[in-house]
């Protein structure tokens, strides 16, 4: 288990967005390309990524899928609608959220004045939601990308240079010092987050509490992998486990056999044992078209990962406080990592 702490999650995503800006600048060089074209090829390159890890081979391999050597397969495992199953290799999943905002931007036209995203990186997402949008709407709507890293605001402030019309800004935020003075008090607010609550392994509750304050209206959207926060079986199972559980009571010759299979692989590109068990995480090809596994896995991800455990409790206890009311819940809706499925959950603030 890795210990997340503020500054190691800053640091990885320092260079994740250096490495982005790096792909879309070669991209952004050839004119005839839209914004929106840029931004699908990262998706689509982040997927191919995924796919070079020794974990997601073997996994795929013993789940019935051929893989050959540096080829992407023709279908990948994923999550949607709760359940593990299988799709076409390109398909982007990221476009459910997009889809949804915009949606509810659309629906509520004239009654938002701003959209915040918090923990945005790059700012992919309220990009690809802008141009969803009717034009008009698109440029009265202004968009604030909230993030953490250097790397993340300045890509950001490439990115809405060469969209050139935007009313967008890169605004710096942490999550463990919520302030949101870059934002004009009292105006109709669309807040959202997507992957970003994961990298706090404990959500204060003055985040909401900050959000609910600085706005007249205020909707929220959490795209987050915190599904398994909702089955209590599943919840109590994660709480029961030791750091690095997966690793514990392997023998001397399986360590050494593990040890042999790491230089092979790295010389050779070959292994000779199965590493599809990582984190204890496990998926058979009978699991797919179920809901069985997806959960449980899930928690031994987050588990490994550190990743938020109270997300789910806290906008329940904010509900019972009448502070906001819950209006979606759609645990594991999709997961372009099948391990860290995103439930989508909306709020509004409660206007006295
Ligand atoms: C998995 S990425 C998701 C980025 C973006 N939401 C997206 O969907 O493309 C997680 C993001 O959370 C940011 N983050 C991590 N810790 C944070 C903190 N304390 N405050 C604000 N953002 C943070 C990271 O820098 C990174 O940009």
């Amino acid at each position: 288990m890795e210990k997340r702490t503020a500054h190691k999650s800053k640091i990885s995503y320092e260079d994740t967005w250096d490495d982005a800006l790096k792909i879309m600048e070669k991209d952004m060089s050839n004119k005839k390309r839209d914004l929106a074209a840029i931004l699908d090829n990262l998706l689509r390159q982040k997927v191919h990524e995924r796919f070079e890890k020794r974990f997601s081979r073997d996994l795929h391999k013993k789940i019935g899928i051929t893989i050959k050597r540096d080829l992407p397969p023709e279908k990948r495992l994923v999550v949607q609608n709760g359940l593990y199953s299988i799709v076409p290799f390109d398909t982007i999943l990221d476009y459910n959220l997009i889809d949804i905002l915009a949606t509810h931007i659309q629906q509520k036209e004239n009654q938002i004045d701003y959209v915040v995203e918090l923990g945005s990186g790059i700012g992919i997402n309220l990009f690809l939601i802008a141009y969803k949008l009717d034009p008009d709407l698109r440029k009265r709507i202004r968009y604030f990308s909230c993030e953490v890293t250097d790397s993340g605001r300045t890509a950001c402030e490439k990115l809405i240079r060469f969209s050139g019309e935007l009313k967008m800004s890169a605004e710096h935020f942490d999550y463990y010092h919520p302030d949101f003075s870059f934002l004009e008090p009292q105006k109709n607010i669309l807040f959202f987050t997507a992957h970003s609550i994961e990298q706090i392994p404990k959500i204060d509750k003055a985040l909401f509490e900050a959000m609910i304050g600085v706005s007249n209206q205020c909707n929220c959207y959490h795209a987050e992998p915190v599904g398994w926060q909702y089955d209590e079986n599943v919840t109590n199972q994660r709480a029961r486990l030791k750091p690095n559980h997966w690793k514990r009571n392997r023998s001397k010759v399986r360590r050494k056999i593990e040890k042999i299979d790491r230089w092979l692989f790295s010389r050779y590109g070959v292994g000779i044992v199965d590493k599809s068990h990582r984190f204890g995480i496990n998926v058979e090809k009978t699991d797919i078209g179920k809901p069985g596994k997806v959960s449980i896995n899930a928690a031994l991800h987050s588990f490994a990962k550190d990743y938020n455990t109270n997300l789910v409790s806290t906008l329940k206890k904010m509900e019972n406080d009448s502070l906001i009311s819950i209006d979606t819940e759609m645990v594991n809706l999709y997961g372009k990592n099948p391990f860290n499925p995103t439930s989508i959950i909306s709020w509004h603030k409660i206007v006295e």
